[in-house]
């Protein structure tokens, strides 16, 4: 007997369990299927068109040719790794880590977001989270069988902005979890350390953990990035996590990790041992390397990457956009109504036959999608020639 195990309506049920079945194909597949068809430059998905460091590219094939790291690496990460995390944290935030008890090597950030709430969501716990969120915490939430809870960032002159008592409000006796993004994708905003403050106090005083995802550490330009973990009370209830992707531009690497106290990480381990168990053995002893580059390299990473926030920034206004120019990460969110659109979905799908260029519409990282209709956000993350071709093509819309 044959199962069509794809009908929907009725007969079989479907393949993909009820908790994902809001979660098909990312809009990332479409956007990037498009661009491939239509020979545009893709400003949709955040990944850098060149590659990281060249020493630290070396650094991982000498621990590939020495043995280092090309079997099974120890569950919680390489303790060079670790080591490095642990100086890393000291050197750039005056957070103290064990580096054998409170720091855990993952697969990326995605799987140390993945592994922090299977680890400390029970389902029906509420999570609360800063919308619009990155892709993955929707389907992490989900599949850790928590209810995730949307606080919306809403635009004003100085970006998106986070409304505390909105946040406050959001808290409920069910509320087990605050899921905090500091740089913010895709609204390039970065907490203040008056918001910061404000949302440990709120953790504290309702005993809330606190997931905290700091992937931009090193690309917040116009204020300083300061990690919640650092506030009071906020040692032992906070998981952060960072990754090697964005830092380094090594987003194929899939480096990640966590920094928290020693009954955190247990428990995040606990879940990530049973995801991977470990991952990409020589490329640990690679990004320890790049954790100890000297100021000068992440320094100049910030004003790389400031520069082409300038530059696209002002294209896309000249454009026509209303353009929130980004506080922190690699990406810009704009306003298409002073071009006299309104969905984000419909300006996105055509753009790309309109002046070859790809966008993300940020509709897609809401739950409240009408706030997030008229945004569309592009990537700056590329080569200037990339930027400043991508700049000339849509400035077509303004004509
Ligand atoms: C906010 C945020 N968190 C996590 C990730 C994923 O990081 P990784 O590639 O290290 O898994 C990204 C990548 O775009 C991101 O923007």
């Amino acid at each position: 007997m044959t199962t069509d195990w794809t009908a929907r309506e009725e007969g079989p049920r479907p393949l993909l369990n009820r908790r994902l079945a809001e979660f098909g194909t990312t809009i990332f597949a479409e956007m990037s299927a498009l661009a491939l068809r239509t020979g545009s430059i893709n400003l949709g998905q955040g990944f850098p068109d060149t590659d990281g460091p060249e020493e630290i590219r070396e650094a991982a094939v000498r621990a590939l040719r020495d043995g280092r790291g090309n079997q099974y690496p120890p569950g919680p990460g390489v303790p060079e790794l670790r080591q490095a995390i642990a100086e890393h944290q000291q050197r750039f935030h005056g957070l103290v880590h064990d580096p054998d008890t409170e720091v855990l090597v993952t697969a990326g950030a995605t799987e140390a977001i993945a592994a922090a709430l299977l680890a400390l969501v029970e389902p029906g716990d509420e999570v609360i989270a800063l919308e619009p969120y990155y892709d993955s915490y929707a389907a992490c939430i989900a599949m850790a069988g928590g209810v995730r809870v949307p606080v919306t960032l809403r635009p004003h002159e100085q970006g998106f902005r986070l409304d505390l008592d909105e946040l406050r409000d959001a808290v409920t006796e069910r509320t087990r979890l605050l899921l905090i993004n500091t740089p913010h994708n895709p609204t390039g905003t970065v907490l203040t350390r008056d918001e910061l403050s404000a949302i440990a106090a709120l953790a504290v005083e309702r005993d809330l953990l606190v997931v905290t995802d700091e992937v931009y550490e090193h690309l917040a330009f116009d204020r300083e990035h300061v990690p919640l973990a650092s506030f009071p009370g906020m040692r032992g209830r906070t998981v952060t996590i960072s990754s090697a992707g964005k830092t380094f531009s090594f987003t194929g690497w899939k480096v990640g990790w966590v920094t928290a106290a020693a009954e955190l990480v247990t428990a995040v381990r606990s879940a990530k041992q049973f995801l991977t168990y470990v991952s990409a053995g020589p490329f640990q002893y690679a990004v320890a390397e790049a954790l100890r580059m000297p100021d000068t390299y992440f320094e100049g990473l910030r004003e790389d990457l400031r520069a082409k926030r300038d530059l696209l920034s002002e294209g896309l206004a000249a454009a026509g956009f209303a353009v929130h120019r980004p506080a922190g990460t690699y990406f810009v969110t704009t306003d298409v109504r002073p071009l006299g659109e309104s969905d984000g979905f419909a300006f996105c799908r055509a753009l790309p036959e309109r002046c070859g260029v790809v966008a993300i519409p940020n509709a897609v990282f809401y739950d409240h999608r009408e706030e997030g209709a008229p945004f569309v956000r592009f990537a700056f993350c590329k080569r200037v020639d990339v930027l400043q071709e991508a700049v000339a093509r849509l400035k077509s819309l303004a004509s």
